[in-house]
């Protein structure tokens, strides 16, 4: 029997407006996700990757419950966490957590970091002053910041003391789930590495299970267990990290994947015309990806396909009529 999910999603979807103007016009919708299944098991990290536009940040406000799915469900620790986030916002934000991409605008100009740091240990910990003095104490030194950075503002800081900071803040409540939106993104490489690090040092430490959410397939692989990748707000595959990397199936991934200038380091996804995404306002019909896709046929116009396992691997599921069998990327 498999672990039990701690996060499970079923079929969510969000679409953004679609409704009418005063005067009855209908207005366009956007489907920013839809059709997302997938699974978090309790301290595993699932890296998603998806250029920009593709739904991930959408995706993590609905794991975080700060947005919820115009269908579908999600289920956190075996609960509704659509029905919490409403009923009891306070309940779920002490377990799970959202890591903000930009580091310094996350964080509230007018506040000293002691303030920002003290705010979840208040409301959402109701500790008292000398047990939030040692938690602050305890967060600081988890995140590798010292403790007299507590009264500065967050402009004095740099991007990677500002991101430790936000992943403090995230930590301060002592959460199982971290949803972290492109952490390191806006971060130089070397800081991205110290970062990581810490990262990785928390997850041990504390237990903790993460959704990484990057653009970055280089940072992704070397953060997840397993990996969803995302393409116009569906997941085009998704499995162990490893079969993803060694052995993509869906022609969206190989082209990821292929698109590295330089030899063993994989680039940022590439924002040229060849990977633009479709218009969310006018989706294509079928599978989105078809219109660049050297494998399409008009099978993959007629109706976008179902996630399904590969061959004797059946935690690697590809949304693909025509998927690559067996090959390594090239
Ligand atoms: N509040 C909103 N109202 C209308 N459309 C929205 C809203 N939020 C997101 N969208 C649309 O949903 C789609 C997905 O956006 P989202 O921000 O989730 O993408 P993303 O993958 O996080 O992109 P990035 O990598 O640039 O952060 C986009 O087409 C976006 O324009
Ligand atoms: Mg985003």
């Amino acid at each position: 029997m498999p672990e039990a999910a701690l996060l499970q999603i079923d079929n969510a979807e969000r679409v953004f407006g679609g409704g009418r103007t005063l005067f009855g016009r209908r207005l366009p919708a956007v489907h920013a996700v839809q059709g997302i299944s997938l699974d978090v098991k309790k301290g595993e990290t699932l890296g998603v990757v998806g250029e920009s536009g593709c739904g991930k940040s959408t995706l993590a406000r609905l794991i975080v419950g700060l947005d919820r799915p115009t269908a579908g469900s999600i289920t956190f620790d075996g609960r509704d966490l659509v029905a919490e986030a409403r009923s009891d916002p306070q309940k779920l934000a002490r377990r799970v957590q959202y890591v903000f991409q930009d580091p310094v605008a996350s964080l509230n100009p007018r506040k000293t970091i002691r303030s920002i740091l003290e705010a979840p240990l208040r409301h959402l910990l109701g500790l008292d002053k000398a047990a939030r003095a040692a938690r602050l104490k305890e967060l600081m030194e988890a995140v590798n910041l010292a403790p007299e950075f507590l009264d500065r503002y967050p402009h004095e800081f740099s991007g990677g003391q500002a991101q430790r900071i936000g992943i403090a803040r995230a930590l301060a409540a002592d959460p199982e789930l971290i949803v972290l939106d492109e952490p390191v993104s806006a971060l130089d490489v070397s800081v991205q590495a110290q970062v990581l690090n810490i990262l990785d040092g928390l997850k041990a430490r504390f237990g903790l299970t993460y959704v990484f959410i990057s653009h970055d397939l280089s940072v992704v692989e070397s953060v997840s267990d397993r990996v969803a990748v995302m393409y116009f707000g569906r997941i085009a595959e998704i499995g162990p990290a490893k079969q993803i990397f060694a052995e993509p199936r869906h022609p969206y991934t190989h082209l990821l994947l292929s698109s590295a200038p330089t030899p063993g380091k994989r680039s940022l996804i590439p924002e040229d015309a060849n990977t633009e995404l479709p218009d969310p306002y006018a989706p294509p019909p079928g599978c989105a990806f078809h219109a660049r896709c050297p494998r399409g046929t008009d099978t993959c116009l007629a109706a976008h396909p179902p996630l399904e396992p590969a061959p004797g691997q059946p935690s690697h599921l590809t949304a693909c009529y025509h998927p690559i069998e067996g090959a390594g990327h090239a």
